[in-house]
């Protein structure tokens, strides 16, 4: 879910729509608003579905205009997607009116020890807090911001909330716990949003808030308070994205957008991990650190967790150092036996993914090394590893992750090759990153230029189905498993991702006439195996399509990568696979932005 909040404009409904629907990417089941103005009018706003019907909405209602306003965009987690359990909640004595992104843990023993069933209109775990934040204010006579302070030491989970009290107007108060959460800073009003990209066309000043505090915001001024009542100096810090960054352009969808940045994202890469001597750098301490471990743990999800099979491959290769992925949700719970010199690495587009963050906040009680590699400075994995490297994707908007994924490998291929260069591995002194990751970016750009070949293949190949399959070995096994995940969250294809060779070993049963096999063959010792393993799901009626590299490639192969170095196969084969994704969802007429039942930052476990 993501929160937005406003005060001091002269009307701020504009702006927290428009807030809202930059945090979309967030969840998009349900959103509202509330908005009011000192001795004035106060109005409530909510509905099923995106912002876009939000908007229509508000203007059903007419002239919903306000000083001050909070609004939300939810990703259902307590209770079904619908207007009733859409944010925000108001207390059963009206007075206030409360959003909130996260999980309440206890809202049971809340609601069993606070709460009267009368007053509950929905499902959901924040309406228990906007009625207990009103019980204490009224059942101990206490102010809104005593109220809430007590509430929060009642609250467990975790939690951005921005919380209106009706009488008195001229105030925000918001708190953090584990959900991300800054205050916007302006010039004459103040806000408060789940991530910048929500305000940034009205301020690119921001505060960071750590868990456990609460800020009072007002439109001349912030403060900053733990829970105990004392006061935090902080100040705000400029954040370097733009509106600009925002735009869609001439692009109907940011997926495209953002499969057709993928170069310029590697030579921006290069462009800020190279020195004015010419030299690709990391800090020194990260590679000083990461030299010492004698195992690398990877843990992430989703797509960053598939670039992290590929950055093992490179680690191991390049630094010499053996190299574990995990699924963050699994680790946690399910740790393996560590080695004795564990290092974490924290892979992670947006930076928030609790699934993660309750990993590394287990190896920072435990003392072991942790870096965050992820395209949001400032995020909350970012701030609590101990080191941090930035994949400088520009921001990622389509829910479907695709420039981030070639970002990760890639930023993971200059951590090892720099600390393999500096423990004297001979691979990594033979391996020119800049050169190699330069002849990627280019042959990404040739590859894009031949993307009108893919409507038609796709129409061809996966017009009519409900299944598919990816195969391939090695590298190309690792890039199956994320052209399966692509397929399948934006066109709902259920897809497979196979090792080709496992594939007689059971599965192959599946494969029927007309089941569409999409083949990866990129490496030389893996190309004929691959192929017979082709031939047997053809006998078997299968359609298959073979995307392979040029040194590889055979006549009447479907599309031909250009060659690059082979720990960088992954960064051109994976570009035929998004845009299959795209162009199967877009024939299919389905949303590619904003799949179904997605959320692209999950903030809860
Ligand atoms: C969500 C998104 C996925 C993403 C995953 C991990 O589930 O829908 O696209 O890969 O989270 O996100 P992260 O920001 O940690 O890379």
């Amino acid at each position: 879910c993501g929160i937005v909040g406003l005060i001091g404009l002269e009307n701020v409904t504009e702006g927290l729509v428009n807030g809202l629907s930059h945090l979309e990417y967030r969840g998009y089941d349900s959103a509202g608003v509330y908005v009011d103005t000192p001795g004035a009018m106060s109005f409530t706003v909510k509905t099923k579905g995106r912002i876009n019907d939000l908007r229509e909405e508000i203007e059903k209602t007419g002239d919903v205009t306000g000083f001050r306003g909070i609004g939300h965009t939810r990703w259902a987690t307590h209770g079904k997607p619908k207007t009733e359990n859409a944010h925000p909640h108001t207390s059963y004595n009206g007075r206030f009116v409360l959003v909130h992104n996260g999980v309440i843990e206890n809202f049971k023993e809340i609601k069993d020890n606070y709460i009267n069933d009368e007053w509950l209109q929905g499902e959901t775990d924040t309406e228990m807090i906007v009625h207990l934040v009103a019980k204490i204010a009224e059942e101990e006579n206490l102010s809104a911001k005593d109220a809430f302070k007590k509430a929060l030491t009642i609250v467990e989970g975790s939690y951005a909330f921005a919380l209106a009290d009706k009488e008195e107007p001229e105030v925000l108060y918001v708190a953090k716990n584990k959900s991300p959460l800054l205050v916007a800073s302006g010039e004459d009003f103040n806000g408060v949003c789940s991530d910048a990209l929500a305000l940034i066309e009205l301020t690119n000043q921001f505060v960071e808030i750590n868990d456990k505090e609460m800020v009072t915001v007002t439109k001349e001024g912030i403060m900053i308070e733990d829970l105990a009542g004392q006061v935090q100096e902080r100040k705000a810090i400029e954040f370097s994205i733009t509106a600009n960054d925002l735009a869609l352009g001439t692009y109907e969808h940011y997926m495209l957008k953002e499969i057709e940045e993928q170069p310029a994202v590697m030579r921006n890469i290069l462009a800020h991990y190279v020195n004015e001597d010419d030299e690709v750098v990391v800090d020194d301490e990260i590679v000083e650190a990461f030299s010492k471990a004698d195992r690398v743990y990877i843990i992430a999800c989703g797509t960053s967790w598939n670039a992290g099979l590929v950055g093992k491959t490179i680690i191991e290769t390049l630094a010499g150092i053996p190299t574990e992925v995990h699924l963050a949700s699994e680790f946690g719970y399910n740790t393996p036996l560590l080695s004795e010199k564990p290092f974490f690495i924290y892979l992670s587009q947006s930076g928030e993914t609790a699934d993660s963050r309750q990993v590394l906040v287990k190896t920072n009680k435990l003392g072991y090394p942790a870096l965050t590699v992820t395209n949001v400075a400032g995020s909350t994995l970012s701030r609590e590893a101990n080191y941090t490297m930035l994949l400088h994707a520009g921001p990622e908007i389509a829910v479907a992750s695709t420039k981030a994924y070639t970002a990760q490998i890639a930023v993971l291929s200059i951590l090892a090759s720099v600390t393999g260069k500096n423990k004297g591995i001979e691979v990594a002194q033979n391996f020119d990153v800049k050169q190699e990751l330069s002849l990627v970016a280019n042959n990404m750009d040739s590859l894009l230029t031949d993307e009108n070949k893919f409507p038609s293949l796709v129409h061809n190949l996966l017009a009519e189905t409900r299944n598919a399959f990816y195969i391939g070995r090695g590298t190309d096994y690792s890039v199956s498993l994320e052209a399966s995940l692509k397929l399948k969250e934006i066109s709902y294809i259920q897809c497979e991702g196979f090792a080709s060779g496992e594939l007689k070993h059971g599965t192959i049963a599946l494969i029927e006439e007309g089941t569409p096999v999409i083949a990866l063959i990129t490496a030389d010792h893996t190309n004929l195996q691959t192929r017979s393993n082709i031939q047997e799901v053809k006998s078997r009626g299968a359609k298959t399509c073979i995307i392979s590299m040029e040194d590889v490639a055979q006549e009447g192969d479907d599309v031909v990568l250009p060659h690059v170095h082979p720990l960088y196969t992954a960064l051109v084969s994976v570009l035929p696979t998004q845009l299959i994704a795209y162009y199967a969802t877009l024939e299919r007429g389905l949303d590619v932005d904003k799949p179904r039942n997605l959320a692209k930052s999950v903030t809860v476990e």
